[in-house]
């Protein structure tokens, strides 16, 4: 045997094996080309975006070991389909849209992305509150349609946000960010309501002492600024209704960067036509996308954004990274070190 021939005899049990190890992929919202490659170096990948052609997903799940992608809800009811599932990897960092308790009790591995978002989203937010409060988009709106004011009368003016008070509701390393921005940047009062008091100390000691812990009715009570960033579980859904907003600060804004589903839009609706409340700004609602129905998708005082929080070059593609790394890393046997702890319900 010639030495060509030496090497490729030396080489095949291995390549054979590594086939043998390969798993059956679903990306299921679309991944960087690079990042599939990663994927498709390793294992099958089937490409299929449940939105667009839901038959060939579901066909698809019996044969998965894996699933990587965002913003689809995989019920227990789609998960019974796939049998052989060992990972989802979200490319995401909230996790609502899993059945946590179906995933916990077959021992799939849930991986999301945390971390790698935390200062976009915080960007997004703190600018839907400035844009808010200034009413940027109704004023930008103004000059696209050959409208530029002749005088600027009270009723077109802006709030101040510098030197204000910001209530956050939710104090995780997004609302945290949101803060730091608020303190350090714009000299804000900060007020936050978790039910323990968070040790800033270690995470984010800049921000130690220019925060205040709160109960809810005294936050809601000071603030010219409530910003939600809660996740999604059964004890925040319709957490911020008609009691929530009535304890805000008449005149107050309202902002929600956390989950839709956390607030109960009709009490928020309300809040605003009775004039409690001066506008709201949100990135998210309970369904999404907001419905042609919505009135929150024309009120005047309402500046929607189409869930944008992370949406950025560069922390879409860290975020798909992060998620591609949990995947492969689960189907070798690591468990990854974002995974989401789904007893945790
Ligand atoms: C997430 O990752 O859960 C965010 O909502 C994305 O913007």
């Amino acid at each position: 045997m010639d030495k060509c021939s030496q090497a490729r005899a030396a080489r095949a049990p291995v390549l054979s094996a590594t086939r043998n190890l390969m798993k059956n992929v679903i990306v299921f919202k679309a991944l960087p080309a690079d990042q599939i490659e990663r994927i498709r170096a390793e294992h099958h990948v089937v490409l299929v975006d449940p939105k667009i052609a839901l038959e060939d997903f579901h066909r698809a799940l019996p044969e998965a070991h894996g699933l990587i992608g965002a913003s689809y809800p995989l019920t227990a009811e789609l998960l019974a389909k796939a049998s052989r599932l060992e990972v989802v990897s979200s490319a995401s960092v909230g996790v609502d849209n899993y059945d946590l308790a179906e995933l916990h009790r077959r021992s799939i591995l849930l991986c999301h992305t945390p971390g790698v978002l935390d200062e976009t989203v915080a960007d997004t937010v703190f600018g839907l509150l400035v844009a808010t409060s200034r009413r940027f988009v109704e004023m930008s709106n103004l000059v696209r349609e050959g409208k530029w004011p002749q005088e600027f009368g009270d009723d077109l003016l802006g709030v101040d946000v510098h030197g204000r008070t910001l209530g956050m509701i939710g104090f995780g390393r997004i609302g945290q960010a949101i803060a730091r921005r608020a303190a350090l940047g714009f000299r804000m009062n900060v007020l936050y309501h978790t039910r323990h008091a968070v040790d800033l100390d270690n995470d984010a000691p800049e921000l130690a002492g220019k925060e205040t812990h709160a109960v809810l009715h005294e936050l809601l009570a000071k603030s010219d600024f409530v910003v939600g960033m809660l996740s999604l579980t059964d004890a925040t859904r319709g957490m911020m209704g008609t009691d929530f907003f009535g304890a805000m600060k008449p005149g107050a804004i309202f902002i929600n960067g956390g989950r839709g589903a956390t607030v109960c839009e009709d009490a928020l609706l309300s809040a605003l036509s009775s004039g409690r409340l001066r506008a709201a700004g949100l990135d998210v609602f309970a369904k999404e996308p907001l419905g042609l129905e919505s009135p929150l998708r024309t009120h005047a005082r309402v500046t929607p954004l189409p869930h944008i929080g992370s949406a950025t070059i560069e922390t879409r593609r860290a975020m798909a990274v992060l998620a591609t790394n949990n995947l492969l890393q689960a189907l070798s046997g690591v468990r990854p070190a974002t995974c989401y702890d789904t007893a945790n319900v």
